[in-house]
């Protein structure tokens, strides 16, 4: 069967099957690499994509359910500039090590950032329970988040004052 969706901007369509997922889809047939495949079963989130705007594992997702909505990977949002405060709070507080769980954090804080722009240490918690980090020890990565939402706020108010 044939699912169309918006990819990263971009109308796409491609013949699936009713049992393929979308991490599937996305790596085999439609060349997006930077959705990692990790567990394969909900658990770890490196998988992670936005659809609709909302962070899903791609790995438990059909393809058929994305048919008509839109879905977002990490290359693409780092490309238009969205994840730059993000992408520099990572790297500035060392929240990236073998870098394997990074677009799946990115994703979800992105999208934790976008309906909450100023949470709390609890709430980044909650919001990352999803995403597992065999590296960190998480409290680098909670501290880049808290970090980056200081650095959107700057940017929010510096659009403000131009
Ligand atoms: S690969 Fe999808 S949650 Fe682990
Ligand atoms: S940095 Fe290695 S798994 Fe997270």
């Amino acid at each position: 069967m044939k699912v169309s969706f918006t990819l990263n901007g971009r109308r796409v369509e491609v013949d699936v099957e009713p049992n393929e997922v979308l991490l599937d889809v996305l790596r085999l047939k439609l060349g997006v690499k930077s959705v990692r495949r990790g567990c394969e079963r909900a658990e770890c989130g490196a998988c992670t994509v936005l659809l609709d705007g909302k962070p899903v594992y791609s790995c438990t997702v059909l393809a058929p359910m994305v048919d008509g909505r839109t879905v977002e990977t990490v290359d693409y949002l780092a490309s238009n500039g969205e994840l730059k405060p993000l992408v520099e709070a990572f790297v500035k507080v060392g929240a990236i090590q073998c870098g394997f769980c990074t677009p799946g954090f990115l994703l979800t804080a992105y999208s934790l950032l976008r309906r909450n722009p100023q949470p709390t240490v609890e709430e980044v918690k909650k919001a990352i329970e999803g995403n597992i980090c065999r590296c960190t020890g998480y409290q680098k990565i909670i501290e880049a988040i808290l970090l980056a939402s200081k650095l959107y706020a700057e940017k929010r108010s510096e659009r403000k004052e131009e």
